[in-house]
């Protein structure tokens, strides 16, 4: 039976009482963790979210009725214990902060019975994560979730004082917005006022922001929840959480600035952690060559080359081919590798087949100089040298090749490269490797839609040496935006933003917008710059990465409270449900029905 409380007040949470308290009298409330009974004693891990406290029972302390009581209690069950702190007669527990204390308890209450959990409340839980996720509010009461949330918590804490610090404001944007093209795919939350009109939930606050430095507030920050329905991976989720910044008066450098301090302020308060800066900037062209990728992992080498000169006139049709047709070769050496088993090569050019590359060409050098390879039929020796040349190949490493259009090999070779560094363990999970991409190109070919898409938005200031390239070639200007990458992911973007109507009016143009369209989308912005607007620029973080990246995992949910899954639903409220049909006849909504097989579930 569940008892009150009345009367007690927890003095400390579980993981809070140290040596200091030994001989104070304490009450403590909590889970239960485990209970022992050894007989003439009774022993009760109690669990809150600071830690574990052990908690002997002994009838001569806590009476027959009190002893009676703890022999019944169960894992999870909530408890009220008084008791006097203790040096721990048995063992010390190195592992946990209490391991050497343990309260001898005088009074107990049950203040919840608990059925048994459908898993156990654990540190590295063995349970699938479907069943975990179903049962979310148990799954947070385990240890290492709520430290990732104690460190999301940390990190918005930080961040609000810190950017206060620096004069920002907090400023709330709307959530309930307009939708606009570019970009992700919006959620739409249908108007009972006007029946077939919608509010989009906001991807950012992007626009809002850029009309906050129209309207003189200078600067501008908020912790922004932002909803895209795209397809969900592990670093990526339906809704999520940006640490967003705007600036009025500044280019690039001071962005890059604040942004830099700012992450070194967490990393030295969270995990006692000296981020060097300024942190290394590299140009997005530079790391698609090296890396093939724009959000380069620098914790390892492996890095890309560009063969396609050596071999250009060489005997290997696959090479010359791939090049007559305008594309090019490119390698990797996985050092140390030459004797990796057929199977595991072919599992790699499975895994390059998967991102649509044809083929990989391998070979190996053999500890004596010899060569053995996939392709060394087509090519004279010396053609053979030249190509392990350049490819500064020493006895015992293993040459891979990728000849494709130029972008695909790139692409390819890059998560290549980090597919054989998790493989082969190559990474150094202790490090964070930060680095600024800047000089994004401004406009990327869309094969999809035959026409120019704004690679970061529509706002996105060209740079300045590359404008009059914009109507000649606008494939080749780049822009003032900036992406800060930590280990192989995107942690944030932002970039200097377009405050000259005519460069505005361009860039609609390369996105194929007519005047029209472009007034009739975004008219509340292009109007407000026509009442005198500031040169600006900002950035967004994304929060859930910054905590998923600090506290080492590579998953997302584990560090989002009540995450969706990969068919972006809840699996604990079941979310998204069929509602009434009377909300539907309100909003003037009729649903076709999908074919069965489309919706997924039976109705
Ligand atoms: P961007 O679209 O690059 O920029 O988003 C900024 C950062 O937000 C994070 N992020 C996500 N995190 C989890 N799940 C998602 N689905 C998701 N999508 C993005 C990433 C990303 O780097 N308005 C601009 C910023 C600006 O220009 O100021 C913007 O939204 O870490
Ligand atoms: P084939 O001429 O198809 O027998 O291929 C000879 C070798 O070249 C095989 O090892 C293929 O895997 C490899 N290969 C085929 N296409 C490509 C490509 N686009 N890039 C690199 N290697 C390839």
């Amino acid at each position: 039976m569940a008892e009150s409380m009345r009367g007690l007040k927890r003095t400390y949470r579980c993981g809070e009482v140290t040596e200091a308290h030994i001989g104070e009298e304490v009450t403590l409330m909590g889970w239960v963790q485990k209970r022992r009974n050894l007989g003439s004693l009774i022993f009760v891990d109690l669990r809150d979210r600071s830690g574990l406290m052990q908690i002997v029972f002994d009838e001569n302390d806590v009476g027959s009725e009190g002893f009676a009581k703890a022999g019944t209690v169960r894992s999870e069950f909530v408890l009220a214990v008084v008791g006097r702190v203790e040096k721990r007669g048995g063992a010390v527990n190195e592992k946990i902060s209490t391991g050497a204390l343990e309260l001898r308890a005088t009074q107990i209450r049950i203040l919840s019975e608990a059925q048994t959990p459908p898993f156990p409340i654990e540190e590295n839980s063995q349970t699938k994560e479907e069943l975990r996720l179903k049962y979310r509010y148990l799954d947070l009461r385990r240890p290492d979730i709520q430290k990732n949330l104690m460190v999301k918590s940390q990190v918005a804490t930080l961040s609000r004082n810190f950017m206060a610090e620096q004069g920002f404001l907090e400023i709330e944007t709307p959530i309930l917005g307009k939708s606009t093209p570019e970009g992700a795919r919006d959620y739409l939350v249908p108007s009972r006022v006007y029946p077939g009109s919608f509010f989009a939930l906001p991807q950012s606050p992007q626009l809002f922001k850029q009309l906050l430095m129209c309207s003189g507030y200078d600067r501008y920050f908020q912790i922004a929840r932002c909803f895209r329905d795209e397809d969900l991976r592990a670093d990526r989720q339906p809704e999520f959480t940006q640490m967003d910044l705007e600036m009025s008066f500044v280019d690039v450098d001071d962005v890059i600035d604040v942004t830099e301090r700012l992450l070194k302020h967490l990393w030295k308060e969270i995990l006692g952690i000296d981020l060097k800066t300024p942190l290394p900037r590299m140009t997005w062209k530079e790391a698609m060559e090296r890396f093939g990728s724009d959000k380069p992992d620098l914790r390892f080498g492996m890095e890309l080359h560009n063969v396609s000169e050596t071999v250009k006139d060489c005997g290997f049709g696959v090479f010359t081919g791939a090049i007559q047709a305008g594309g090019s070769v490119i390698g990797i050496n996985v050092k140390g590798q030459a004797s990796m088993p057929r199977k595991k090569i072919d599992s790699l050019v499975d895994f390059v087949k998967g991102y649509g590359l044809k083929g990989l060409a391998y070979l190996s050098v053999q500890e004596d100089g010899s060569f053995k390879s996939s392709f060394a039929k087509f090519m004279t020796p010396e053609e053979l040298e030249s190509l392990a040349a350049a490819m500064e190949a020493q006895p015992g490493d293993l040459l891979l090749f990728a000849a494709d259009k130029k972008k695909l090999a790139l692409e390819t070779m890059g998560a290549l490269r980090c597919e054989l560094a998790r493989r082969l363990d190559l990474i150094d999970q202790s490090r964070f490797e930060f680095l600024w991409v800047v000089e994004f190109p401004l406009l990327e070919w869309s094969e999809e839609e035959n026409r120019f898409t704004a690679m970061h938005h529509p706002f996105t200031m060209p740079m300045e040496e590359d404008l009059e390239f914009i109507d000649s070639d606008p494939g080749r200007v780049r822009a003032k935006a900036y992406d800060i990458v930590l280990n192989g992911y995107e942690l944030g973007g932002g970039s200097v933003r377009i405050h000259q109507n005519d460069i505005q009016e361009k860039m609609f143009e390369c996105l194929g917008f007519t005047k029209e369209q472009a007034q009739e989308q975004f008219s509340f912005l292009l109007d407000a710059f026509k009442y005198g607007v500031p040169p600006h620029a900002g950035l967004a973080l994304g929060m859930d990465r910054v905590v998923m990246l600090m506290v080492g995992t590579d998953n997302i949910r584990d560090v989002i409270a009540f995450p969706k899954v990969k068919d972006s639903s809840c699996l604990m409220t079941q979310a998204p449900s069929p509602v009434a049909a009377k909300q539907l006849e309100e909003l003037g909504i009729s649903v076709t029905p999908l074919k069965k097989e489309e919706a997924g579930t039976e109705q």
